[in-house]
């Protein structure tokens, strides 16, 4: 039987709208049928481009005139909890990027309301659904590597690495407390916590700000572009560049990881190695299919993503022949397939729900509060 078509609408067309669109396109029974940005001109222009039915300037034009089962939130941070609430309270499912909110406060109230409201409500962390990473969470559950000893890696960037580099997430009313932890950190924590199915539950961090002062033009740039010219005025920046965190898991494994924007020719260097007494095992996003499997006997051995390499549900994720890379955008499709999947029935552990969200930025206030204390902060 035919299932009804969902439709969809997208507050925000700056990158991640135009990713959430393309992703969503890519799985039957779903039309996005209208996008609503607070800049009109850029909701109409991306409207035409992509062919969307309908655009708004401003989301609550969009929740008022169109009958939407569920809706994607692709704003900068400041705007997720007000437009997370009012999609909800129009009936709508949400399926909103991280962070959740700029505030644990915020985030608490977003699950209160997802439960009051019955609708289905997910935050877009989207590396675990690479088939990789759900590959490494099958073999750790297997046990087949042994005890985890340890767990490091990084996620260095060099979008922010000049003083001329200044947007939303500069500004803590709107991009929160946080930029750097809030903004990457965040991907590792969950991934982290996906993989191995164990809480992160105490943080010691050391925050850096090495731009102290940056640029800010008449014209603010889009995620990842570049500013230029000599219109500007300098503001003070009260949000870290760069970071490093201790963690510790609810069964005392402890990790590292360093965090930065600032680190030249880094573009999105997300890596975790999870080290057990067996073997290691490591993933390089930028590297997005492979599987290193650090031996002590043999050296490194790298796996390829395929339906026959990997096992569980990565062995679906990797629907193609090993050398067919799937990548970003493919863990985004998957991820936002999971939520569907649910939507139609299949109730899934794959996707993260708003509870989850909620604990990320936990994490994220807890790194915040030690970087303050100088000691380890339990996450509350
Ligand atoms: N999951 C990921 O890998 C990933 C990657 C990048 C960004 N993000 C997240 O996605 C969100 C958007 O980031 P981006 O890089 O696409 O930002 P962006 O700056 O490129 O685009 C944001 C868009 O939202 C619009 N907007 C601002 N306030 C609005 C409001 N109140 N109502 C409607 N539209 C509004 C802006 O005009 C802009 O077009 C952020 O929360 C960010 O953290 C996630």
């Amino acid at each position: 039987m035919m299932q009804k078509t969902i439709r969809v609408g997208i507050v925000g067309a700056g990158m991640m709208g135009r990713t959430h669109t393309e992703a969503l396109r890519r799985i039957p029974g779903i039309t996005v049928a209208a996008l609503a940005d607070s800049n009109a001109a850029l909701a109409q222009s991306t409207c035409e481009e992509l062919a969307i039915p309908a655009w708004y300037g401003s989301y609550q034009e969009m929740l008022k005139h169109e009958e939407l089962d569920a809706v994607h939130v692709c704003t900068p941070n400041f705007a997720h909890f007000e437009v997370c609430k009012a999609a909800m309270e129009s009936g709508a499912h949400v399926y909103c990027e991280k962070p959740l909110g700029n505030t644990a406060q915020e985030t608490a109230r977003l699950c209160g309301l997802a439960q009051a409201h019955q609708v289905l409500a997910a935050v877009n962390f989207n590396y675990r659904h690479n088939a990789v990473i759900q590959d490494m969470r099958e073999r750790l559950a297997a046990g087949d590597w042994g005890r985890t000893f340890l767990i490091h890696g990084q996620y260095i960037q060099d979008w922010m690495m000049y003083d001329a580099d200044y947007n939303w997430r500069c500004v803590p009313d709107l991009g929160g407390p946080s930029r750097t932890i809030a903004d990457i950190g965040s991907h590792w924590f969950d991934t982290v916590q996906f993989i191995t199915g164990q809480k992160i539950v105490r943080v010691f961090a050391s925050l850096m700000t090495v731009l102290p002062q940056r640029k800010k033009y008449a014209a603010q740039a889009a995620t990842f572009q570049k500013q230029t010219g000599d219109a500007f005025q300098l503001v003070d920046i009260a949000t870290e560049d760069a970071a490093f965190i201790m963690v510790q898991l609810a069964d005392g494994v402890m990790g590292n990881l360093v965090l930065s924007q600032v680190s030249g020719g880094y573009k999105n260097g997300f890596s975790v190695s999870i080290d057990g007494s067996r073997y290691s095992m490591s993933w390089h996003q930028e590297a997005p299919d492979r599987l290193m499997i650090g031996d002590r006997e043999r050296g490194t051995i790298c796996i390829q993503a395929a339906p026959d390499t990997l096992r569980g549900q990565g062995a679906r994720y990797a629907s193609l022949p090993a050398g067919h890379v799937s990548g970003w955008n493919d863990a985004l499709c998957n991820a936002i397939r999971s939520f569907y999947d649910e939507l139609r029935g299949n109730a899934n552990d794959r996707f993260a729900r708003f509870s989850d969200g909620d604990y990320i930025v936990r994490i994220v206030d807890a790194c915040l509060a030690s970087s303050r204390s100088g000691t380890w902060e339990d996450v509350k």
